[in-house]
């Protein structure tokens, strides 16, 4: 279930958003705490959905400012007025804590406990403790510091699915994302998921709608494997949005979620048994090789893995930038012996540049400050290497910018003079936001055949799909995604 939180803060606005969330909601929690004036009966009368009444005090992440007799004597009036769920904090002083479960009637009870710093890394304890009171659903929520201990709150999600005990938990935070996404599949009564950006009621909490319509959390099974996307940062990836859409459409019946990793070997022992497949992003593409039980040769050629792919009980590191910007430009012609000029010689080069010189094309490199690193790729893949400054007297039939000169927000600058485009090029630019970069738009006007990044991009997660699926990716579709997602930003 999607439980949505109602947090005012008028009333007015706390009706509107009543109405506006009907669609989305399984649940609504009413947060009396951040709602000024409330009219509780009101609210109950036109919640429209299942409803749990809270009211937080400061100490627990709420704005309840009156005396914990003045906050539970609300939580009282809920029970009376035949709220369906009331929401009390182990915090409460024990007296009035009990007069609540001991004189709940009908309504069902919440017990909830909240630590907004850290994950202990046994929370078992605890729940023993909270399962002898008589409450009908117990909250254990506790902030990640680190992605690991999303774990701790899926051991005790396991706890409460033997005991068939009502349970709701995740983890607060960036790091806390996963279990807000897969609480729901490892048996959480709910997770809980915002109206709208900025309406959060607590710290990490993912919208309503992207829970619901993007990773499908009511859909998840506990067999659903976990894909996603290592990195740091990963919060501008847009593989969650294009990955669970193509899963959607061909139906994968998995998910793809945000990673948000330090540590990769870690990381990796830790959630092997939870994955099916990752996508790997900065600075990972390297360490993540030592985890793999086989590399692709053209990876290895490489060094660098982009996708991790499960093959049985073992573990197998590619590389779809390689694959991806070979399918990008397979439509333009034969790589042989075409002289290919790549602007920049970082990771993007060394894939792409790895690619078209296995299609046997003679390849040209620029360095922009750091001469030794470009050198060894260079040399690495029997290129030529030259100044940016002189590109004017490279040959070129296929310029391709790795660089991300042209990216947002510089979009007025271009790495490759206009007055060098010549209607023969092809130009392919990796950058792929904005869509249409200067250069692209410079070589348009030359009558040069163009791809934009956007290209590299789809094609190198349709390579990803496609390694994990076995299936044929949708990639009109997964096209239309990005293409929508950066529209907005032209
Ligand atoms: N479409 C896609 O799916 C996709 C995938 C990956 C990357 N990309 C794009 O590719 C770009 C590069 O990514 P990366 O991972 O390869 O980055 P990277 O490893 O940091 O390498 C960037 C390279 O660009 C060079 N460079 C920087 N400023 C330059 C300038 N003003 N003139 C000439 N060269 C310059 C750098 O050379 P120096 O070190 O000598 O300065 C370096 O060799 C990104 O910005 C991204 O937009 C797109």
């Amino acid at each position: 279930m999607i439980c949505v939180p109602i947090v005012g803060s008028t009333m007015d606005r706390a009706r509107k958003d009543l109405d506006a969330c009907q669609k989305l909601a399984d649940i609504i929690e009413l947060r009396l705490d951040l709602i000024d004036g409330f009219d509780l009966p009101l609210l109950l009368k036109e919640a429209g959905k299942p409803c749990i009444v809270t009211n937080r005090c400061k100490k627990d992440g709420g704005q309840f400012a009156g005396t914990e007799e003045e906050r539970v004597e609300i939580l009282r009036r809920a029970i009376e007025l035949g709220a369906d769920y009331i929401d009390i904090e182990t915090s409460t002083p024990g007296p009035l804590l009990k007069s609540i479960l001991e004189n709940k009637g009908g309504v069902k009870v919440i017990l909830s406990h909240h630590d907004f710093t850290r994950t202990p890394d046994d929370l078992i304890p605890l729940y023993d403790l909270m399962n002898q009171m008589p409450a009908d659903v117990l909250k254990i929520v506790t902030y990640a510091s680190d992605i690991n201990d999303n774990l701790t709150l899926f051991r005790l999600l396991a706890r409460a699915r033997k005991d068939e005990k009502q349970m709701i938990a995740f983890c607060m935070g960036e790091k806390g994302e996963i279990s807000r996404i897969l609480t729901v599949q490892q048996g959480g009564w709910l997770t809980f998921g915002s109206l709208a950006t900025g309406q959060e009621s607590a710290p990490g909490q993912i919208t309503a709608a992207t829970l619901k319509h993007i990773y499908r959390v009511n859909d998840l099974k506990l067999e659903t494997k976990v894909y996603g996307v290592i990195g740091d940062p990963v919060s501008k990836s847009m593989g969650y949005l294009i990955h669970n859409k193509a899963f959607q459409e061909t139906g994968w019946p998995h998910v793809y979620v945000p990673l948000l990793i330090q540590n990769v070997t870690r990381f990796f022992n830790a959630y092997e048994p939870y994955l099916g497949g990752l996508s790997v992003t900065m600075p990972h593409k390297e360490a993540i090789m030592k985890a793999m039980d086989r590399i692709d040769p053209a990876a290895e050629r490489i060094g660098a893995v982009n996708t991790v792919v499960s093959e049985g009980d073992q573990w197998a590191g590619h590389n779809t930038d390689y694959s991806g910007a070979l399918k990008a430009l397979e439509p333009h012609g034969p790589l042989k012996d075409k002289n290919i000029l790549i602007i920049g010689a970082g990771g993007t080069a060394k894939a792409i540049g790895q690619g078209v010189v296995d299609q046997g094309a003679k390849l040209t490199l620029t360095y922009n400050r750091n001469r030794d690193k470009a050198q060894e790729l260079a040399d690495h893949l029997q290129g030529k290497l030259i100044s940016i400054r002189d590109v004017d007297q490279a040959a070129v039939d296929i310029l391709i910018n790795c660089s991300p000169v042209g990216m947002a927000p510089n979009t007025n600058d271009t790495p490759y003079p206009a007055r060098l485009l010549k209607k023969e090029l092809v130009v392919f630019d990796s950058v792929y936001n904005p869509m249409a970069t200067r250069l692209l738009k410079d070589a348009q006007a030359a009558g040069c055949v163009t791809i934009s990044g956007v290209e590299l991009f789809v094609h190198q997660a349709a390579e990803q799909f496609e390694l994990w699926t076995g299936k044929p990716a949708p990639i009109d579709l997964m096209r239309r995604v990005v293409e929508d997602k950066l529209a907005p930003q032209q």
